[in-house]
């Protein structure tokens, strides 16, 4: 795209401050600010006139589709024999989400690559490789690894694993692809520069980890290996179990279409996501979401009614993803601190939320199955997400259960 194209086009939008510095830049800068121009998603600036229409949501009831911890130890051996079944037959993918900023954790490095040893190195990274590398050991079969990072961390990342010789795991079984990016914009909807020759984009959150899975070519390379189900998880929660073999039993014995693990809140007022149902199928909704009277509400055992809170390490079915790749996932708009060029031309690192970004949510894409099974975990055993370095889903917090779980750090 060319000066003039890039002009027009940002003149439809209202964006023409984005060439304001043109005159100034090097030949390589302007290619980059035009390249980057010319990918931009500007109908997602549509959305902020928006904001009322997409905090409606349907009719609430209780999830009724959930196995407890009891019931699962109760059919323990029989889930993980079908599981381990699908496992050894290639049905089974897992796909980490690792196309984060990690904002929170404040490391400019890929989070998985955060050290969290004490007497030796011991990364997040490997620290998830290690627990999927049990699956690999009971079930004597590898589980096709895929990998989402983020232009802004996919080179670290790929090098890292290298680096690492993958931590022991099969690279052969080991695929990256990257997510897209979403423009900021300041509350009256202009984009951002970040610095004079660079619009100010970030990942566009992880629900849409599916079409760019598709887009890599991945989808079709798994189905031509025979993947059916897939495990998408964080990259943050070191103590998860992955392509857990009783698991992926637990969504095949029930004919379930997609499955999340969950953990019983801890109190009405914890302030976690809860699957439930939402005009009859499954949906995820946020703690403020939940009416006073919810919150509070039991069931006829005398639980609370809404009590399963989501963990992100969800399985789905490949089918299913394929059947929904057409239907628009809805467009979450977040106040976020965003790096600009200010008036002056001076790039500033801002303190408190000066604008928006535009992010897609894999929450989203349980409201798209026909039902979901929660499957209960036990949380000192399996969740222990890294958000801060600090307090609470912390570095700290996670090393303190990896140690209660018997891992030397
Ligand atoms: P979080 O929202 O906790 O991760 O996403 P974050 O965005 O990296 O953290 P902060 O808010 O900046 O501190 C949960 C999971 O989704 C992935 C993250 O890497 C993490 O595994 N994710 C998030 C993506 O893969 N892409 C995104 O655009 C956002």
């Amino acid at each position: 795209m060319g000066y003039q194209e890039a002009y027009e086009l940002l003149e439809k939008y209202g964006q023409t401050h984005l060439l304001k510095y043109y005159d100034e830049l090097t030949e390589e800068q302007r290619r980059e600010l035009l390249n980057q121009i010319s990918e931009l998603d500007f109908d997602l600036l549509k959305l902020l006139g928006n904001q009322q229409e997409e905090a409606e949501k349907g009719v609430i009831t209780p999830l009724d589709d959930a196995v407890s911890i009891k019931e699962i130890e109760e059919n323990r051996e029989r889930y993980t024999q079908i599981g381990t079944d699908a496992i050894r037959q290639g049905k089974v993918g897992a796909i980490l989400l690792a196309g984060g900023m990690g904002t929170r954790l404040g490391s400019d490095k890929p989070k998985g690559m955060y050290n969290i040893g004490e007497t030796k190195d011991v990364y997040i990274f490997e620290m998830l490789i290690n627990n999927l590398m049990d699956v690999v050991n009971a079930t004597g079969a590898w589980v096709p690894l895929y990998i989402m990072t983020s232009e802004k961390n996919d080179l670290d990342t790929r090098q890292f694993f290298k680096d690492m010789d993958y931590f022991g795991y099969n690279p052969e079984f080991v695929d990256f692809f990257v997510q897209e990016m979403a423009p900021a914009a300041t509350f009256d909807g202009k984009i951002f520069l970040e610095e004079k020759h660079r619009v100010a984009t970030s990942p566009n959150g992880n629900g849409g980890w599916f079409i760019s899975f598709e887009k890599a070519g991945l989808a079709a390379k798994a189905k031509a290996n025979g993947v059916e189900y897939l495990n998408i998880f964080a990259v943050d929660n070191v103590c998860q179990r992955i392509a857990d073999p009783c698991f992926v039993g637990a969504m095949i014995d029930g004919n379930y279409r997609s499955a999340s693990k969950v953990v019983s809140k801890t109190a009405p007022e914890e302030k976690v996501g809860v699957l439930c149902l939402e005009d009859g199928k499954p949906s995820i909704v946020e703690y403020y979401e939940l009416t006073e009277e919810m919150r509070y509400q039991k069931d006829d055992a005398g639980e609370l009614a809404y009590r399963y809170g989501v963990i992100l390490n969800y399985l789905f079915n490949m089918e299913d993803l394929e059947k929904n790749l057409e239907n628009n996932m809805a467009v979450h708009i977040v106040k976020k601190k965003i790096q600009h060029v200010n008036e002056a031309g001076e790039v500033v690192k801002p303190e408190t939320e000066n604008g928006f970004k535009f992010e897609t949510l894999v929450l989203d894409m349980v409201h798209m199955m026909d039902n979901c099974l929660a499957y209960e975990v036990v949380r000192e055993k399996e969740f222990a997400p890294i958000k801060n370095k600090t307090g609470v889903d912390s570095v700290d917090s996670a090393k303190e259960l990896l140690k209660l779980n018997g891992v030397t750090l």
